[in-house]
């Protein structure tokens, strides 16, 4: 009997699963059955735009938090996947910081290469998963939404794959309740343009916080102050863009912060981060973690340690993304093919023990990029996925980092060097604060 495998998603990690199975088969290797479950009607995950906000077309809440004019906050050249060139894609050396509808062709193009779009049924929403300790399967309970009906299936493994930048956390200040202006969560943003002309106020000094701050100004706010909570983001903002201390109530049209200044302000966007939240699983098998590098109970950050059936990818902070979803997706793979065996329960446990403990001794930025660059390579070692030049990544993303502290708003204009070709990426053909189209074929210099 073929094992069955149920994979929840097709968002990269998802899709990195899948691709991860039929590359063995390819090679002639008896592979499981594969279902994927996706909500939505096509693959991509967040990448998989949609205007929505609130609910989805069946009621569900959104998935989606991407927003139109996105553009990679991260250099390409950190998450080029090592079987699958931006090169070969494009056919020629693109830049470095593509917009949301270049990198999701990007995405696209090598699932369709690969030919597995019939193992996902989407429109179907995974609303239960039960693991039966007598039977040691799993029983998932799904809805499709266009035919309107549930299905019960039972599965060897579980891997989820149902991303953690989706259900928002969205604090409370005294005064929201009055606020006359619009409060919005960055997973409701969509179009900058809504807030032309406006004073911004900003929670959070994260990337949302940053991009979603750069976008409004590009498009023409009035002025963004944006209010910390630990400390400022401290880059060398425009003249019309202020940090201030955390913020401590809303009066009528003011804000008001812990210092005592107050500022007048139109509409308020919380850019304070998103919830690992699975509503489709039980108890035993939910994962609960904050936002960081080494994730709470995840043996090498992807199997469960208290069910080593079921498995997690991408649920980390993350620098690196799509070439660390592989190396997950490549090393459960060879878990569930009996390729890998894993340790006992005690060497499982010490080693998310010793891995929170690396992490909580980092001390920079830097150096949680030399660790999840590491981390990719530790896996990638155990499989048969194509090894590449990591510490060429780990330099890519250094390099960003120090352009960022030069100039916030003109990163996105320098080109970086691909880990995978080696080849300098050129420069965008227009500056990213004078780009307002973001489309692939203006961005491709198609049209
Ligand atoms: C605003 C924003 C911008 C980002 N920009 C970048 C960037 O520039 N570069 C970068 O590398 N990364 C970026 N990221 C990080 C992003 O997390 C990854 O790029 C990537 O999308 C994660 O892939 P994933 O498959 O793990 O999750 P997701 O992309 O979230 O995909 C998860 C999939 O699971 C499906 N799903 C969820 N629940 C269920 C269910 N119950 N049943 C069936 N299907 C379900 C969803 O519909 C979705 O398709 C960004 C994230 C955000 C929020
Ligand atoms: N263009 C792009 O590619 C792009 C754009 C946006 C986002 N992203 C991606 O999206 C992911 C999520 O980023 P994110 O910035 O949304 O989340 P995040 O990195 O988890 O940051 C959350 C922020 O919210 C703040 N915060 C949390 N609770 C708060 C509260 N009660 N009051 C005030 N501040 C609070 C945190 O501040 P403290 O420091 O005080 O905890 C932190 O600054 C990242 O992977 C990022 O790369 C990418």
């Amino acid at each position: 009997m073929k094992k069955r495998v149920a994979i929840i998603g097709a968002g990269p990690s998802g899709l990195a699963q899948l691709r991860a199975f039929q590359s063995a088969k390819e090679k002639g290797a008896l592979i499981p059955e594969l279902v994927c479950y996706e909500k939505q009607s096509d693959w991509g995950g967040l990448w998989n735009y949609t205007w929505r906000t609130g609910t989805d077309a069946a009621g569900d809440p959104c998935h989606g938090s991407m927003y139109r004019y996105l553009w990679s906050n991260g250099p390409k050249e950190g998450l080029e996947f090592a079987d699958y060139t931006f090169e070969e894609h494009f056919g020629e050396t693109i830049a470095s910081f593509p917009p949301r509808e270049v990198l999701f062709d990007y995405i696209k193009g090598r699932v369709e290469k690969a030919g597995i779009r019939n193992l996902i049924r989407f429109n179907t929403n995974v609303r239960d998963v039960r693991f039966d300790p007598s039977s040691k399967k799993f029983e998932i309970t799904a809805r499709n939404n266009e035919s309107d009906t549930e299905s019960r299936e039972i599965f060897d493994n579980v891997i989820v794959a149902s991303g953690h930048f989706s259900t928002p956390n969205a604090p409370y200040y005294p005064g929201f309740e009055k606020f006359g202006g619009r409060i919005l969560h960055a997973h409701d943003f969509r179009d900058a343009l809504e807030f032309k002309g406006q004073d911004l106020l900003i929670l959070g000094t994260s990337y949302s916080a940053e991009d979603i701050g750069s976008q409004c100004w590009k498009y023409g706010c009035k002025s963004i102050t944006v209010a910390h909570r630990t400390a400022p983001m401290g880059f060398d903002w425009p003249d019309n863009w202020k940090e201030v201390p955390a913020l401590e109530r809303v009066d009528g049209e003011k804000a008001y912060f812990i210092d005592g200044s107050s500022t007048r302000i139109d509409s308020i966007i919380l850019c304070t981060g998103y919830k690992h939240h699975f509503p489709f699983l039980p108890d035993d098998l939910r994962l609960k973690t904050t936002n960081r590098l080494a994730s709470a109970d995840l043996y090498k950050g992807v199997v469960w340690n208290n069910n080593p059936a079921i498995f997690y990818l991408g649920m980390q902070d993350q620098w690196y993304t799509f070439n660390m979803f592989d190396a997950q997706a490549w090393y459960v793979r060879d878990i569930i093919m009996d390729r890998i065996d894993l340790p006992s329960s005690e060497v499982m446990k010490q080693d998310v023990i010793d891995r929170i403990a690396a992490e909580d001794a980092l001390e920079d930025d830097y150096g949680c990029i030399d660790y999840q660059g590491a981390y990719t390579k530790e896996l990638i070692s155990e499989t048969d996925y194509p090894s590449f030049d990591i510490e060429a990544s780990d330099k890519a993303f250094y390099e960003w980092k120090k352009n960022k502290k030069k100039d916030i708003m003109s990163f996105r204009d320098i080109g970086h060097t691909s880990p995978m070709t080696k080849k300098v990426a050129p420069a965008h053909h227009t500056k990213w604060v004078d780009a307002l189209d973001d489309s692939l074929e203006s961005y491709l210099h198609l049209s």
